[in-house]
């Protein structure tokens, strides 16, 4: 499994016995506004973690994965994308 949840609870805004979700597979997450689905992808690459329950990914609890080495393989891209100063080709190589 890419990504496993187990027991997953976040505030009163998730709660999430058990989810599992498969490696090479489009998936999309549905509910209302305020639903919770950005708070969970926040957790798959510790933007945000969990008050209890732990996610598992590729089998390694997340809690044991460093941040950053976790965020070299498990990018969220944002809804309202940051661009900077200048041509397209001028904002990748700032990551450079
Ligand atoms: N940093 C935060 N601290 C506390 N509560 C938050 C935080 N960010 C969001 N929330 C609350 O968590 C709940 C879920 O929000 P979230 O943004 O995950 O929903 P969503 O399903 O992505 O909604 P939308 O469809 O509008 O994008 C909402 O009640 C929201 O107000
Ligand atoms: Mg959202």
């Amino acid at each position: 499994m890419l990504f496993s949840i187990k027991n997953l609870k976040y505030k009163d805004i998730l709660n999430i016995e058990k989810l599992n979700l498969p490696e090479k597979k489009i998936i999309c997450i549905v509910g209302e506004s305020g639903g919770g689905k950005t708070t969970l992808l926040k957790m798959l690459n510790k933007l945000v973690s969990p008050d209890s329950g732990n996610i598992y990914y590729k089998n390694k609890d997340l809690s044991e994965i460093d941040a950053v080495t976790l965020r070299r393989e498990v990018v969220m891209l944002s809804q309202s994308p940051s661009i900077f100063k200048g041509t397209v080709k001028e904002n990748l190589l700032i990551g450079i």
